[in-house]
């Protein structure tokens, strides 16, 4: 049976400078809708590309002495190697420079003109070149800012095609109310039909002060409105336009989802589906509008000289951790501050210590007792039964977030699992079992590799290479069809693993790292470090830092944090501080509550979740991972410092 279809698309980037980590973004979220679907049973299409024309492009070009042509050549090559790196599989890259695109524009106009949808007229008002936008003046005379971007207008009189918009306003408003699902999130649609219900103007097509586009048919003084050459990628790319196409057009069309920003909504849920209805097409089915990345509040921009390099990052940090970090901490519906700090965090906490060490412990454990064959079993006791119940909850919660392109808390729901089966690793002591209970040993192992194996095929499509490489030291090699979200949802636990040693999966980034990936001394720093490893500390060092026994009088769950507890620790007459530890994976709080502990108190206090801690609990780890609380073995009075 052939398989249902997914066509999913980016918004084309202007050719007019390599890609930085805004336009990752775009990217990055239809490839992982695209990787979900196909997990889905779908065959796909995924289609991005350039938008090469347009009165931007031509004065860049002339500024560096360069054609228009060659200057958006020149950017080419980055995009296709950023895209790359970061495992970005697109059907095709599309660029609007290209002659079957033109062709198919210029199909699509002079089919608008014959029957009567586009006529002649002429433009008086005002042109925001780096939107590409017409801008509306009202009755000033002087040049009005662009409301998107801010910057100054420039005046336009011109001869101009316009395209009768205002014939679709109420085709538009009936598509709203008809197809609630055309825009995520909801919130969008509102604007966009307070917009439409304020009146449509026609829309000029074309501009004859330029004459860097798609020629106008019949008329080539007139080249074709970029924004109007660059919607249309989405079905020329696709074969609209050649009749030789049709069927490749129909399988694809209309589209299932098409990504942007919020910066561009107006063109895609306005002008788009207008000028499909002209073409007697359907509109796209869904648009997602994703916020903007900012840093320290502002929208990332070349124009505001603050963009980060996505081949920077890739460098330093590895592609696939830098792809969970953009979808697990920025919620698609908003905007999201990055930080290189943030991201280290996100590395060494959900992918180092939560998903990378439970596969390095179980696969350690196991090869230390010469277990690499870890076959299923028929009777399973009930910590595992109820671990694989846990894991079809997963499973379930996972998918419908992952549906209604809720990847934060898709990520969010599957981190919960995680910690599920490290708890079970933990409480089930295997490392005892391995000397006690060989069968039971083998139960765990077991149960962690379904585990593990269900989490790594839900992650693929965040992390492809690394899920691939856990699955790899599972012994199973990775399938798109076969691995298919269905086949986890029936799957009963029967395969059977072959385990490998492997390198570790994710590195934790060592904490005085700095917060820029491009921080010129950084080398020397690292040579620091590393020398600082082999030599002694004198006995100052020691005494600089305070350590002190406390008795903990009050310790509670942090709401915001699945890892944090907070304590009121009794120091004696030092008095009473508080302090968090990141130890709820091994105790309710109630576990501590009385106990004695020892604690760094001259550390500089730190927020952690917008409140203050005011030192460092101690605990030592053991070979299950568990941290142990470290205590003086008799009873002595808070306060006393350890000398
Ligand atoms: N060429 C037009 C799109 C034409 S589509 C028919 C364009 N290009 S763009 O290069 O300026 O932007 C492309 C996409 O990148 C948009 O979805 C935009 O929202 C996104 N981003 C650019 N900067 C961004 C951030 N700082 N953060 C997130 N996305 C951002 O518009």
């Amino acid at each position: 049976m052939a398989k249902e279809t997914f066509y999913v698309t980016t918004p084309i980037y202007y050719g007019t400078a390599k890609p930085h980590l805004g336009s990752l973004y775009s990217t990055l979220i239809a490839d992982v809708v695209s990787r979900w679907q196909q997990l889905s049973n779908k065959q796909t299409y995924f289609l991005t590309g350039t938008d090469e024309h347009g009165q931007k492009i031509m004065q860049a070009a002339q500024k560096v002495g360069k054609t228009p042509q060659e200057f958006v050549d020149s950017f080419i090559a980055a995009y296709q190697e950023a895209w790359n790196t970061y495992h970005i599989d697109y059907s095709q890259f599309i660029r609007t420079t290209d002659p079957r695109h033109i062709q198919r524009v210029q199909a699509l106009i002079s089919k608008l003109i014959k029957q009567g949808d586009i006529y002649k007229g002429s433009y008086d008002g005002w042109y925001c070149t780096p939107c590409e936008t017409y801008v509306t003046a009202g009755s000033a005379q002087d040049a009005p800012e662009c409301p998107s971007c801010g910057r100054e207008t420039q005046k336009v009189s011109e001869e101009s095609y316009f395209f009768k918009l205002s014939a679709y306003q109420d085709r538009l408003l009936e598509w709203y109310k008809t197809h609630p699902e055309f825009i995520v999130p909801k919130e969008r649609t509102n604007e966009v039909i307070s917009f439409v219900e304020s009146g449509l103007k026609d829309l000029s097509m074309s501009r004859t002060t330029i004459s860097w586009g798609v020629p106008f048919p019949n008329d080539p003084e007139h080249v074709v409105y970029v924004w109007v050459d660059a919607l249309c990628n989405y079905i020329t790319a696709i074969g609209y336009g050649d009749p030789s196409e049709n069927k490749e057009f129909e399988k694809w069309w209309p589209a299932n989802l098409q990504v942007l920003g919020k910066d561009i909504v107006r063109f895609h849920a306005v002008y788009w589906p207008a000028l499909l209805m002209a073409a007697d097409l359907q509109p796209p089915k869904q648009l997602l509008v994703h916020g903007w990345i900012q840093i320290n509040k502002q929208k990332m921009s070349k124009s505001r000289g603050n963009v980060v390099d996505p081949m920077e990052l890739a460098k330093e940090y590895g592609a696939d951790p830098v792809r969970y970090y953009l979808m697990r901490k920025i919620p698609v519906n908003t905007d999201g501050d990055f930080s290189t700090g943030d991201l280290e965090r996100c590395i060494t906490s959900d992918l180092a210590n939560d998903l990378g060490n439970l596969l390095h412990r179980m696969v350690s454990l196991a090869d230390r007792y010469g277990r690499h064959t870890i076959a299923p079993l028929a009777v399973w006791a009930q910590p595992a039964l109820d671990l694989r119940d846990a894991s079809w909850d997963a499973i379930e919660e996972y998918k419908s977030h992952m549906e209604s392109h809720e990847f934060h808390l898709a990520l969010a729901r599957l981190w919960k699992f995680i910690n599920q089966v490290n708890a079970y690793f933990h409480e089930q002591e295997p490392w005892k079992a391995a000397k006690s209970d060989p069968a039971k040993f083998l139960e765990i192992l077991s149960a962690t590799c379904h585990s593990l194996r269900i989490i790594a095929s839900l992650l693929w499509p965040v992390m492809p290479e690394k899920m691939q490489e856990l699955l790899e030291s599972l012994g199973h090699s990775f399938d798109r069809e076969k691995d298919s979200i269905e086949s986890l949802e029936l799957g009963t636990w029967h395969q059977t693993f072959l385990l490998k040693k492997m390198p570790t999966l994710f590195v934790k980034i060592e904490e005085s790292k700095v917060d820029s990936v491009d921080k010129a001394d950084k080398p020397a720093e690292k040579e620091i470090k590393e020398e600082s490893k082999e030599s002694y500390i004198k006995i100052d060092d020691v005494i600089k830092v305070d350590l002190r026994v406390g008795t903990i009088t009050s310790a509670e769950s942090v709401p915001e944090s699945d890892k944090l507890i907070k304590m009121q620790v009794d120091f004696g007459d030092l008095g009473s501080k508080q302090i968090f530890a990141g130890v709820r994976k091994w105790y309710h709080p109630e576990d501590l509550l009385g106990k004695q502990g020892t604690f760094v108190v001259n550390l500089k206090p730190r927020k952690m979740l917008g409140q203050v801690s005011e030192g460092m609990m101690l605990f030592a780890e053991d070979e299950a991972g568990k941290l142990h609380p470290v205590n003086p073995e008799g009873l002595v009075p808070n306060g006393v410092r350890l000398r």
